[in-house]
């Protein structure tokens, strides 16, 4: 029978953050705490059936809320960079907190990964889940409208981690939510992702300008060191990726599939657990950051997190879509539901 427990993981000014776990009948794990729908561990098999920890993340809520790198947390209103923080909507400017060079990053100063959730557990099949609520008050962060927003995390009986969002509005607004653990499929604290090899299902990415701001164009990865188009080692061209651009990977991948069909977005295997993740979304993009600004954190397990300890594989609509007229619209109106999933699934070889 799949369970779900929770108990206290810490207190912001006397309110309760609570922590989640959910668990399998096969021994497959997932904590999660109501600060941001944070997946603060994710323990999964190895080939020899060997249970370990494969996501980044520290074990008290003062880090969380003081220096985590968006560990594990669901991002919001409007996840990744929008130029100058700038948009306009039905004839209106608006201007987001600039957080990130001149750009707006991640839903701004205080964004969903700040918040305390509203949280239930519950089981349904062979599923143990976790529904987690947050209403976002008109002009919150500067976004216009209040939003509802809804993450419902499943852990399957057969060792997928699927996270469905909902969101809506009572004014015409923006939304592009996503999830940002960073996974080292070795252990959480197994130093490089190097090893790892990884696909992603894209023909095409969206090359940047020098402040990580899509030019527009979506160029095709052939001949580049995009191109994953076949299982590629991450390490391979990882340096070559550190000089050139940004220092290392941190790009938006235009999927192949349908835009707003479900389908698989990009396969992880690590050789030495036989660990495999395979990511499937209903979204356009997908950004692959391979924890190129962690610098020297202190982790669970005494664990000392690098540059490259681990990989995120963000789906999302396009970076600086509100301002791109040919990316796909994160625009929300009333009376629209936004509906996102993603499956994190995981197996051996
Ligand atoms: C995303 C961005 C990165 C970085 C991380 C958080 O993945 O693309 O550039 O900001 O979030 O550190």
């Amino acid at each position: 029978m799949p369970q779900v427990s929770s108990k206290e993981f810490g207190k912001i000014e006397g309110k309760t953050v609570e922590l989640y776990t959910l668990a399998n009948d096969s021994g497959a794990k997932a904590e999660i705490i109501t600060l941001g729908g944070t997946l603060v561990s994710l323990y999964m098999p190895d080939k020899n059936g060997k249970f370990n920890d494969i996501v980044l993340g520290f074990d008290n809520l003062e880090q969380y809320l003081k220096e985590s790198p968006y560990f594990g947390a669901n991002i919001g209103r409007a996840a990744n960079r929008i130029a100058g923080g700038r948009f306009t909507l039905e004839g209106k400017e608006y201007q987001l907190a600039v957080n990130n060079g001149p750009n707006a990053l991640h839903g701004g100063e205080e964004g969903f990964n700040m918040k305390i959730w509203d949280a239930e557990g519950f089981t349904s099949g062979d599923s143990a889940c976790l529904k987690l609520t947050y209403t976002s008050p008109d002009g919150e962060e500067n976004y216009p409208g209040e939003m509802n927003v809804e993450a419902v995390y499943s852990l399957t009986a057969s060792n997928e981690l699927k996270i469905d969002f909902k969101a809506s509005c009572d004014k015409t607004t923006i939304v592009n939510l996503t999830h940002h653990s960073y996974f080292n499929l070795a252990g959480h604290n197994s130093g490089k992702i190097y090893d790892h090899s990884l696909k992603i299902e894209a023909d095409q990415y969206t090359p940047v300008d020098e402040n990580l701001i899509p030019i527009g164009e979506l160029k095709s990865v052939e001949g580049t060191i995009f191109d994953f188009r076949k299982a590629k080692r991450i390490g391979e061209d990882a340096e070559k990726a550190a000089k050139d651009y940004t220092s290392g990977f941190d790009h938006n991948f235009v999927l192949n599939k349908p835009e707003n069909q479900y389908g698989l977005a990009a396969s992880v295997y690590e050789p030495k657990s036989g660990r495999k993740m395979d990511v499937y979304t209903n979204q356009p993009g997908l950004q692959f950051y391979a924890a190129n600004f962690v610098e020297n954190l202190k982790g669970k397990d005494g664990a000392f997190y690098n540059p490259h300890c681990g990989l995120c594989l963000e789906p999302q609509k396009f970076p600086n879509a509100v301002n791109t007229p040919n990316f796909a619209s994160p625009v929300l109106k009333p009376g629209e539901v936004y509906k996102h999933s993603i499956s994190y699934s995981f197996s051996t070889e």
